[in-house]
Formats: structure tokens, sequence, C-alpha cells
């Protein structure tokens, strides 16, 4: 295996990965499917002319999307004609995608839609200046334009994170003003951009408790033990975290304070919403005395926690290690056993007994008017795994 003497100046290159393939991420994003339904108050008494266009930046595998672009159709108005965009980075699964847009109907016979791919990074132009009539962005625009820096072997954990934090504050700051600035170029005048974005949980400040840490931990674990047999090389977890920053209401406003489009921001609102495998196990369990099936209820859950959270992180995970030098074939074996190993980690670590992030009552803040003179309304809708707000 490759030994990693690191240059960070090399390193720091723009992401290029996306979710995992195979239309794994669709199958293990209940989640994010649950942030994209809190997001649809935000299209109530939406209307639009004879002519639409409706963009998805960062819209994966198509699970959240089609749901939303469904939603939007449904609203088309006779013998009108709508383009719909899906956007996401060249290396995402579109045939997955492609697979569930004959669900997309319009429930006007006389409408019609052209559903159409663009492969880019949302941190470039997508569409021309001025063609954008709705655009949205879900659980996608906390992802940053460039990878991490790895984990260096002289950093503990708690320093990395710690560096990592400082850079990523500056870099999501940078990135989100350029995606509000890009956007502000491709939206129309009085168009619409909603975005459902993860925000900070206020995990364990107001006595609420997620499993969303030691969920991290567990894989974090299965990696370490396949480390110490030998079967992952020794900087394994250098650079597995995605490069994505949970950007808190302020830093999310100073961004828009920067942009040089302006927005009107009309509507926000915050939302817990956790995995909905967390009340089924619950429900399971309250079914039955039996502590064997409990235990086997907890297992399953552990089972589906892993495979959302690895959804999202084995393309990065296999990535690095590949590029240390682990046959792809091999990284593909190492990871199952990684993701088994993480399952029993969850179990033992007492995960099962909390929900990957948590509900409390929709929270509506105030309505913000941040300009004068806008050329755009600015919808936001945060919403995620953690805690969530939605600006409309
Ligand atoms: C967590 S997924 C969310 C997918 C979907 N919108 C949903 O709600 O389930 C984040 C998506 O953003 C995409 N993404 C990340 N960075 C991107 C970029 N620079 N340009 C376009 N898409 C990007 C990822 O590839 C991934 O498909």
């Amino acid at each position: 295996m490759k030994n990693n003497n690191l240059n960070l100046s090399d390193l720091r290159q723009p992401n290029t990965i996306a979710m995992a393939g195979a239309n794994n991420y669709n199958e293990n994003s209940g989640q994010q499917y649950l942030a994209m339904g809190a997001s649809l108050p935000l299209l109530e008494g939406l209307e639009f002319g004879l002519n639409a266009t409706f963009v998805d930046y960062g819209c994966s595998q198509g699970a959240a999307s089609v749901a939303v672009m469904q939603h939007l159709v449904a609203r088309l108005r006779p013998h009108s004609v709508a383009t719909l965009v899906f956007n996401d980075l060249p290396s995402n699964d579109f045939d997955s995608l492609i697979k569930l847009l004959p669900k997309i109907r319009p429930t006007e016979p006389t409408a019609k839609i052209y559903p159409c791919i663009i492969p880019s990074s949302f941190y470039n132009s997508v569409m021309p200046p001025d063609s954008v009539d709705l655009g949205f962005a879900l659980s996608s625009i906390h992802w940053m334009r460039q990878m991490p820096e790895p984990k260096l072997d002289t950093q503990s954990f708690e320093e990395y994170l710690r560096v990592r934090e400082i850079h990523n504050l500056a870099a999501a700051h940078k990135d989100l003003v350029e995606f509000l600035d890009l956007r502000g170029q491709e939206i129309k005048q009085g168009g619409k951009l909603i975005v459902a974005v993860p925000c900070p949980c206020v995990d364990d400040n107001d006595g609420r408790i997620t499993g969303n840490g030691k969920l991290r931990r567990a894989l974090f674990r299965g990696m370490e033990i396949l480390i110490s047999q030998g079967r992952l090389p020794t900087n394994a977890t250098a650079r597995i975290l995605p490069p994505t920053h949970v950007h808190t209401e302020q830093s999310f406003l100073a961004a828009l304070n920067e942009t040089k489009t302006a927005w009107k921001i009309e509507k926000v609102y915050s939302r817990v919403i956790p995995h909905q495998a967390y009340p089924a196990m619950l429900e399971a369990q309250n079914k039955t005395q039996d502590p064997e099936i409990k235990k086997i209820h907890g297992k399953e859950y552990a089972s589906k926690m892993v495979d959302f959270i690895s959804a999202v992180f084995k393309p990065f995970m296999q990535a690095w290690w590949i590029e240390q030098g682990l046959d792809r074939e091999i990284s593909e074996q190492v990871f199952l056993e990684c993701a088994e190993l993480a399952k029993i980690d969850f179990v033992n670590g007492g995960g099962v007994n909390y929900p990957v992030a948590q509900d409390y009552p929709h929270r509506a803040f105030d309505s913000y008017s941040l300009t004068e003179g806008y050329s755009q309304n600015f919808m936001v809708a945060t919403s995620g795994f953690e805690s969530s707000y939605c600006i409309a």
C-alpha cells in the first residue's frame, strides 16, 4: 500500500464524487426524502407562465427530485410547456434518475414537459441567464466545491476536525456566495429559489439527544478495526469525510448579504427531520415483550442507519482507499465488512436507543426583507438530517 506523503496543495481539488451509485442513494435516502416533503409547503401558491423552466440543483438519482418536479408540473396550465432540468455532478448515477422520469406527468393533458439533464457542477453556471422560473436545491448546497484537506498522521482526529472546521467556515461561505450569485444570474426576475439544507443540531443542549454522532463513530470504528488487521491502509480514515459544511442561519444570511444579486427571503422555518426507521423500530418493539425480538428490531434499525450513511460516505471512502493503493474489487469487499462492523458497533454503542435526528415542532422564523430593489424572490427551505429551517 502506498505510503502517504501528503502534499496538501495537490489534494485541494474540486469535488467530483457523487452519491453511491446503482440506485443505492435512492434506496437509502429516506431522510432526505422527508426533508424534501417538508419543503413542499413552499411551493404553495406558485404560478407559472405558459413556458416555464424548473431546475433541480443537485438532483442525485431522482427520488426526491422527481417528487418535486411532479408537484410543479401538476400546476401547469392548459397548453403550457415546461422544461425540467436535472443537474448534478457528471459522476452522478443519472441512469437511475432516467428510469424515474416517466413518473412525472402533468395533470393537465394539453401541457407538455421536456426533461433534460445537465451534468455539471453547480459552482459553474448551469443555465443561460434569466432562463429559470424556479430553482430548487434540496440537501445539496451544503456540499462544498473542493475536497477537504486530508487528516495528517501527526494530527489527532479532534485536531483535524478543528482545523477542518476553520477552513470550511471560510470556504463554505465563499461557495455559498458563489452559488447564490450564479443562481441570481440564471433565475428570472421574480423567479424563485427553494433551498433545503441541514443546519446545526442543538443536540444535547436542550436535552434532546440523537444517535448522529454514534453513527459516524461506528463507521470510523469499523475502519479502525480493519486498519488494525492490515486490511486497510493505515491512513484509511484520513480523507473520507465528504466535503460538506453545515451552515447556521447566521452564516447563511451572511452569505446572502454578500451576493452580487439581490434576494428577498419570503419565508423561513426550521424543522428537525427524524429518520423514519427510528419510529418504525419503536413501533415494532412495542408490539412484543420478547427482548430477543426487540433486539432484532434494534439490529434492523442499525442496519438501515449504516446503509443510510454509507450511501453518502461510501464513494468517498472507496475513492480514498483506492488512491492509497487498495484494489477496487477488494475495496468493495472491505467496505462491506466495514459496514457490518459499524452495524455491530452502533448496536453495542447504544446508538439504537436514539433517533438519527429528532423531531420537534415546526418553528417559524420572522420573514426577512433583505434588500430593496431585489431582482428575485428568495425562497429557502432549509431542512435536514439534524435540524432545519425553511425560508420561502
Ligand atoms: C445528499 S444529496 C441530495 C440529493 C437530492 N437533492 C435529495 O434531496 O435527496 C447531494 C447531491 O448534491 C450533489 N452535488 C454535490 N456537489 C455538487 C455540485 N458542485 N454540483 C452539482 N451537484 C452537486 C451530489 O452529487 C448529490 O447528488
